[in-house]
């Protein structure tokens, strides 16, 4: 059975229990800022495999250890190069994770037999709470079955994994909604692997050159980050992505539904307030104002779900900008419709 427990405080005895199951090679997931996470030992071998079991993942792809001091960085990394220090300095805790060389204390099931390991602090008081009761860096996918949307909801957690896992803490909705900016800091200079809250605008403020892997942006270029090659936050039915002129969305995504209607199908529209309102069809998930991007980063997640037991065939999502964190939106709408656009 798995425990489904909210959390009031960080002196919760259910926290320190938690932290408890977590020594002693369990599974809990947690929240953090940016989406939930499942989280077990991750210097634990048997723990690790376990985290796989529990999300039926592919062991190529690696896990991130959360940490909650420097102290425990130095444990599990080989050098802190100083791109690597210039980042925690600026945004640490936060929305991003980091790739450094791994120390030997890091089992090889942790990083899916790469020689290095990805490290992130969060920015939230259960999960930092959670680390030090724990006592050891903790590995922690996203606590979503494979392939599907991450969780940004204790209940979409509990949905998934109900079951196949000792604890979920509940903490509320997390803050940003979407992964956190995956940064390699072994090269000459940085290199975005997976685009979050964290934008290429923030971190060209600290460094005079940011690259980004074309995967982010290109449908067939082999990822660096293991995990973004696979299809991924995909909703149950095939989805498809406008991508466009924001002025031509609501007659275009009009036109495309019609289509749709005409051959007989159950149509679902994943919008815009101002193109919900323009079209008022019944089965809309609007996740907010165009202009306001963190408000969509933050409820795109819980719309790729919201179709999951609605009646429909397939699902329109309107695109937005790449711009800060519209890369972050456009790349898991890209991966959730497996670069199936329209362009208008
Ligand atoms: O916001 C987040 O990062 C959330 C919360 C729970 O912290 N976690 C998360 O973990 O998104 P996950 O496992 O869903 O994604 C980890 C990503 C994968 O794409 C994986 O391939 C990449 O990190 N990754 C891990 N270790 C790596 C390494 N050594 N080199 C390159 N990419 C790595
Ligand atoms: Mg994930």
């Amino acid at each position: 059975e798995t425990e489904l427990i909210k959390i009031n405080s960080i002196d919760d005895e259910a926290l320190k229990r938690a932290g408890q199951c977590i020594k002693d090679g369990g599974l809990v997931a947690f929240p953090t800022e940016t989406v939930y996470g499942l989280g077990g030992d991750g210097l634990n071998e048997v723990a690790a495999k376990n985290i796989y079991l529990a999300k039926g993942r592919p062991s190529d792809n690696p896990l991130i250890l959360h940490i909650n001091d420097q102290k425990m960085l130095g444990r599990i990394v080989s050098e802190v190069t100083p791109m690597a220090k210039k980042i925690m300095t600026a945004f640490c805790p936060g929305p991003i994770t980091i790739i450094l060389p791994k120390s030997n204390i890091v089992p090889k099931a942790v990083t899916g037999g790469l020689d290095t390991i990805a490290v992130r602090m969060p920015d939230n008081d259960i999960a930092r709470a959670l680390i030090k009761y724990a006592d050891t860096p903790i590995a922690a996918p996203s606590a979503n079955i494979s392939g599907r949307p991450s969780p940004t909801t204790a209940q979409a957690v509990y949905k998934d994994l109900q079951s196949r896992i000792d604890m979920v803490l509940d903490g509320g909705a997390c803050q940003f909604g979407v992964e956190s900016t995956i940064v390699d800091c072994t090269e000459d200079v940085p290199i975005i692997l997976r685009p979050g809250a964290i934008t290429k605008e923030m971190l060209e403020e600290i460094f005079p050159v940011v690259k980004i892997d074309k995967a982010i942006v290109g449908a067939n270029v082999v990822p660096k980050a293991p995990g973004m090659k696979y299809k991924h936050y995909a909703p149950k039915v095939d989805m498809i992505l406008i991508e466009g002129d924001n002025e031509k969305m609501s007659s275009s995504i009009k036109e495309i539904l019609h289509k749709y209607e005409n051959e007989g199908k159950k149509v679902g529209l994943l919008v815009s307030d101002e193109v919900a309102n323009e079209l008022n069809h019944q089965n809309t998930f609007s996740y907010g104002s165009q202009e306001n991007l963190a408000q969509i980063a933050s409820e795109i997640y819980e719309g790729l779900r919201y179709f999951d037991d609605k009646d429909v065939d397939i699902i329109l999502a309107q695109g937005t900008t790449d711009k800060g964190i519209g890369l972050a939106i456009m790349n898991r709408f890209h991966k959730a419709s497996g670069f199936n656009s329209i362009f208008i």
